[in-house]
């Protein structure tokens, strides 16, 4: 097969295909939300994105879960998948693909997929013994676990014990091959203390894993034996490959890998590093085919300092939150007060605290008292004053010129938080610029130049802001972007990428006074905290 690199024309990027076990949580939907706003700033430079989301529908997990409610699994399945959509559609993330593993086409890409190493001799048959862990659907080593058994991660649990005939991938012969990718290619695990992590483990020694079970229904079967069934993340993993499909092609490997392999960013929580930046690499290694650009894992979310858990009561419901405070509110919160890649706490006081200073005050008041005045005291119309009247050292113009590029940097760096500080900064000094310059007392000076240019100056700045937020918070992006007359609509990102590129929209100095404002309206809502 010859794949030519697309890459770096396109731009294919995955979330975790989610266990459908239960309805979607908050660690769900962090890594979407991420994802979405990466895909969503990649469209706005103008590349052509995918964004793959999905569930993971086999294994002993679900299908126990589906028994324990006496459904049939692919009942079971089609409902749960059904609450990852609607939570998708919810948060407002705009995804490309949204693949099932319960789909005909990816038995076919997994059976021809799992004949290629097969071919290579990378498959035989040998006795698994080992502790496993159906909530991690994960073979534990013995040093790794808790007292009685416990899974680390699911400390309540405990493991079960299984000796039984599996067939195994030959994970061990890539040893070499691996170290060279993780030295050849810094950047493939991100960020660099997981990159360690994995360092660490990998120079262990790894040992081949075991891809097939004995006991489990749910689940494809081993092509060459149909007595067993195939491990649920090696058909998982998969899945990323059956996504590119297009709809109607045939699926065959060569279709899928066309046009946006290989992917250029797997999106994943910490807990799940090991499958896509030891296992899957080493198994396309095997198939022969390229590997994906980037695997990042992120942090943990906590509640009030505390892990989340139903055993604990403590959990959070993301449509819930989704409901009461908006799409904005939730994708801002946690992409802003979170460092991606560490693990970060949502607490309620804290989260009505960030919006209502960020959006509610610092932005939202700020492009509200400016129009009021420009309403005074420039008959509602946008100053008729260019980039150009205003020195390039004067105070919001100075930021606003750097601005573009160094969000832009923290984009693609998924430096999510560090992107929305320095937005922010442009909005606070805005704000203390309207103090300082005090357009109303230029304006009863009779200074109407100036009092055009500080007015000029700082709706320029909200709009820049809101241009560079528009990824995280596209509803206020898109509300503020009308109010300054702009029929720019950033939930409708090809129309965006073609009327306002990045390379035009992304520079300080775009608004004009040929566009005619629109009506002031508060673009966020102040929360008051619940009594
Ligand atoms: N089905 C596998 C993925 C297969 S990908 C080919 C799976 N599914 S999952 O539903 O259990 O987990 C999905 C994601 O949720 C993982 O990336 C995991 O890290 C993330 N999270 C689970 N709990 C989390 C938090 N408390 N906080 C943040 N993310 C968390 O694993």
């Amino acid at each position: 097969m010859n794949l030519v690199d697309q890459t770096e024309k396109t731009f294919a990027l995955t979330t975790p295909l989610y266990y459908v076990n239960d309805l979607p949580h908050i660690g769900s939907a962090y890594t979407t939300i991420a994802a979405d706003v990466v895909a969503r700033f990649q469209r706005l430079l103008g590349r052509p994105v995918l964004l793959i989301t999905g569930t993971d529908e086999h294994g002993l997990k679900i299908q126990r879960t589906a028994e324990s409610k006496g459904i049939s699994p692919q009942k079971f399945c089609d409902q749960m998948s059904g609450g990852f959509v609607s939570l998708w559609q919810v948060l407002n993330i705009k995804y490309d693909r949204f693949i099932r593993t319960s789909d005909p086409r990816h038995e076919a890409i997994v059976k021809e997929f799992f004949q290629r190493v097969w071919n290579k001799g990378d498959i035989y048959q040998g006795q698994q013994k080992g502790w496993y862990c159906v909530s991690c659907e994960e073979f534990k080593e013995e040093r790794e676990l808790l007292e009685g058994h416990r899974c680390p991660i699911h400390t309540n649990k405990e493991t079960e014990w299984r000796d039984e005939q599996n067939y195994f991938f030959r994970l061990s012969k890539y040893q070499t091959q691996l170290e060279e990718l993780y030295q050849s290619r810094p950047d493939f695990i991100q960020p660099e203390s997981r990159r360690n992590e994995i360092l660490n483990f990998v120079k262990q020694g790894l040992q081949d894993f075991s891809i097939s079970r004995v006991n489990v229904d749910l689940g494809f079967r081993v092509p060459t034996d149909p007595k067993h069934t195939l491990y649920v993340w090696f058909d998982a993993l998969l899945g990323y490959v059956t996504a590119l499909l297009e709809p109607d092609a045939e699926p065959t490997l060569e279709n899928a890998l066309a046009k946006w392999w290989p992917i250029n960013l797997h999106l994943i929580g910490k807990d799940i590093l090991r499958f896509h930046a030891v296992y899957w690499p080493a198994m396309l290694m095997s198939a022969n085919l390229p590997l994906p650009k980037q695997v990042f894992g992120h942090g943990f979310l906590t509640k009030d300092g505390l892990k989340m858990g139903k055993s604990l009561g403590n959990t959070l419901d993301p449509v819930a939150l989704t409901t009461s405070y908006s799409a904005d509110a939730v994708r801002y919160y946690f992409l802003k007060e979170i460092e991606f890649g560490r693990d970060g706490d949502f607490n309620e006081s804290r989260f009505i605290d960030v919006l209502n200073a960020d959006l509610a005050n610092d932005l939202g008041n700020l492009l509200n008292r400016t129009l009021g005045m420009v309403k005074k005291y420039c008959a509602g119309n946008v100053p008729p004053i260019t980039s150009e009247d205003i020195p390039n050292d004067s105070p919001l113009k100075s930021i606003g010129l750097r601005l573009g590029e160094q969000v832009k940097n923290a984009y693609e760096a998924l430096a999510f938080n560090q992107a929305c500080d320095a937005i922010l900064k442009l909005v606070r000094a805005s704000n203390k610029y309207i103090d300082e310059q005090a357009p109303w007392s230029l304006y009863k000076q009779g200074q109407q130049q100036a009092t055009e240019k500080v007015l000029y100056s700082v709706l320029e700045s909200v709009r820049l802001a809101a241009y560079l937020l528009s990824p995280v918070i596209p509803n206020i992006s898109h509300s503020i972007y009308q109010q300054l007359g702009f029929e720019i609509d950033f939930n409708n990102q090809a129309q965006t990428a073609i009327t306002a590129p990045f390379a035009i929209h992304g520079t300080w100095g775009v608004l004009s006074d040929k566009q005619t404002l629109g009506e002031p309206s508060p673009v966020f809502k102040r929360i008051e905290p619940p009594k």
